[in-house]
């Protein structure tokens, strides 16, 4: 049986992927149905990780796993724990590399368990630092958009590290499909680096536009408009397919959405395959577009509200 279990949920990015690693606002979701539960044991020997049927030691994971190993480690080390005769073990429902935050969910699930094994308080800024720890071994130079994304209850606005809260002037309903092609977020940013780096008038004025959308974004959701929010999705979409984080996949499922009646659609996460998101009138609208998604090739899909408060 489990010494300590900790959960942590999926997010979502509305708006403002790749600028944020710029210092420009975005806006994100948490999908809170989609989950990641961590599980301590106590299993006599050194500090391991289940990985399929085996048990393997932490510095031996496959490097796609490493993170996992820092994530434990890290939290232990906190807390003054020593890691031998305990094993962790994930268990998630988020797609990996989909752009949805799987990594940081694990991370955060991985640091409560250990905290719940400690008995001891975590305050949210030691909490944040021990996700992100792990998130540079996953992403290289995270904005730390997931590690708050994927803790808060609300929808989101993150600037400079920091989350707020963000008003909703009504409710809003959003369709999330997953394109099913796989490409590490590390990539992506490195590609969108390398962009900005060969054309720096271009690169900045297309992450000054991805800012200025995000900023219309959250104005549009304060508001209650859900057609104008769409639009600066669309406008989004333009902007990173520039910045070369597109992919045919993501094309057909925004045509899909778009067909089906979304008010608009981007891709959500680093892109270059991952997932999608549109912005819909009703929650049975969002069902439909996913729907309408998954006939177009989705492999997931799932139906996000937003109310105001
Ligand atoms: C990945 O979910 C979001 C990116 O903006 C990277 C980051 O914020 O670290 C592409």
């Amino acid at each position: 049986a489990p010494v300590a279990t900790g959960t942590a949920h999926a997010k979502a990015i509305l708006i403002g992927e790749h600028a944020v690693v710029y210092g420009h606002p975005a806006i994100a979701l948490p999908l809170i149905p989609l989950r990641t539960i961590a599980r301590l044991r106590t299993v006599p020997g050194p500090l391991s990780a289940r990985h399929g049927d085996q048990r393997v030691r932490v510095e031996d994971l496959p490097e796609a796993f490493a993170p996992v190993g820092v994530a434990v480690t890290a939290a232990l080390a906190h807390f003054g724990l020593p890691g031998d005769d305990l094993e962790i073990e994930l268990d998630s429902d988020i797609p990996p590399g989909a752009g949805l935050g799987a990594s940081a969910a694990s991370a955060h699930a991985i640091v409560e368990a250990v905290r719940v094994h400690a008995g001891q308080d975590l305050d949210e800024e030691a909490r944040f630092e021990l996700v992100q720890t792990a998130e540079r071994v996953a992403h290289g130079n995270p904005s730390g958009l997931d590690a708050r994304a994927t803790r808060a209850r609300t929808p989101v606005a993150f600037t400079g590290g920091v989350t707020s809260d963000l008003h909703l002037g009504g409710s809003f309903s959003f369709a999330v499909a997953d394109t099913g092609v796989r490409s590490p977020t590390r990539d992506a940013v490195a590609g969108v680096r390398r962009f900005v780096e060969a054309e720096p008038d271009r690169g900045s004025e297309l992450l000054e536009r991805l800012a200025e959308l995000t900023r219309a974004a959250g104005r549009d959701l304060g508001a209650g408009r859900t057609a104008d929010l769409g639009a600066r999705l669309d406008a989004a979409q333009e902007a990173l397919d520039a910045l070369g984080v597109g992919h045919p996949a993501i094309d057909r499922l925004l045509a899909a959405a778009r067909a089906a009646g979304a008010t608009g659609a981007k891709l959500t996460g680093a892109g270059r395959g991952g997932c999608v998101i549109a912005v819909a009138d009703s929650p049975e609208r969002a069902a439909e577009i996913v729907t309408a998604m998954q006939d177009a090739g989705a492999v997931g899909g799932w139906v996000v509200t937003a109310a105001g408060r």
